[in-house]
């Protein structure tokens, strides 16, 4: 399965879908995370939280597909933000998954009440002048952490990855994200374990196109513009969840699982949220 990709705004691409890896461990973990490769992941994402940093760098050594191919993301997390602690944090990062260069490196979330994330920020420049990280993001940024990121910097993340299913939409985001040229990522773009496939508007929808709920799911997502990055510890879900780029919604389709919107999964809102 070849996935298409988008550009991003500093010249890279970025695959339009992508592997979760969150609580993908040990050598269970390795072996799911190189048969998601085998299957035709080529973007991968991890966080230095997730704790199997080094099972995704093995993952990518032992698949057959060269590093060259590959998009690994990876977070800075919440107790490492700062200017100092950022370049020690990545370093970290890098020696855990045994790379000389990580292709997406993200600040996880923005802790507005630390109010570090513009040192970090500037470290994340800094090493991607070195050539050390190839494209710099954010995660769970809203638009004002976005605005002044950009306003103090002037550089914008080329991605932020947020919340988003059919129970969490996030138009306004999408929309400043379009504005400004940032790619959206979709985390739990299933809504973790909860059944959203399950509903009856999915169902219809995907029982009309030959498709399983998941995948019609995925494919809202794809139509969106948003990169979801659904995580499967299974070989059969796995390819499942990338076999979505044969066929197309119609805008009434992609109206009736937007109008599922019920609110976040859990209270992960970036104002409040502190994670380190
Ligand atoms: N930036 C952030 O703050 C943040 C927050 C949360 C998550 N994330 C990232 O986003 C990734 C995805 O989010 P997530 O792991 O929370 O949830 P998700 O991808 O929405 O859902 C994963 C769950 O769905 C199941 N599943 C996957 N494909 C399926 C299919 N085709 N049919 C039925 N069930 C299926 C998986 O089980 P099986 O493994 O058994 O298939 C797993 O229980 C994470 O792994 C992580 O990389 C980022």
């Amino acid at each position: 399965m070849k996935i298409p990709t988008l550009s991003l705004n500093d010249g890279h691409v970025l695959p339009s879908a992508g592997l979760g890896t969150y609580g993908l461990r040990g050598e269970e973990g390795v072996a799911s995370v190189v048969s998601g490769i085998e299957a035709g992941y080529r973007l991968l994402d991890t966080a230095l939280n997730y704790e199997n940093e080094r099972e995704v760098g093995t993952a990518i050594r032992e698949s057959s597909i060269p590093r060259s191919e590959i998009v690994l993301t990876t977070k800075l997390p919440g107790r490492d933000h700062g200017y100092d602690e950022t370049l020690a944090s990545f370093e970290e990062s890098r020696a855990n998954l045994g790379l000389d260069y990580i292709d997406l490196y993200l600040i996880h979330w923005p802790l507005p009440k630390v109010d570090k994330y513009l040192d970090s920020w500037r470290a994340m420049i800094r090493l991607r002048e070195e050539g050390l990280v190839r494209s710099i993001g954010v995660s769970n940024f809203t638009q004002e952490h976005l605005t002044r990121l950009i306003g103090e910097t002037g550089v914008a993340p080329v991605v932020n990855q947020i919340e988003l299913h059919p129970r969490f939409t996030q138009v306004g985001m999408r929309d400043f994200h379009a504005n400004h040229e940032i790619a959206t990522q979709s985390w739990s773009p299933l809504g973790a374990k909860q059944e959203i496939a399950a509903d009856p508007a999915i169902v219809a929808i995907a029982d009309e196109h030959g498709v399983t709920p998941t995948q019609a799911v995925l494919r809202w997502h794809v139509q969106l513009g948003a990169v979801p990055i659904p995580k499967s510890g299974n070989p059969l879900r796995q390819k499942e969840n990338i076999d979505v780029f044969g066929f197309e919604l119609t805008e009434k389709e992609i109206a009736a699982i937007s109008a599922l919107e019920s609110g976040r999964l859990w209270d992960g809102d970036p104002n409040t949220h502190e994670e380190f």
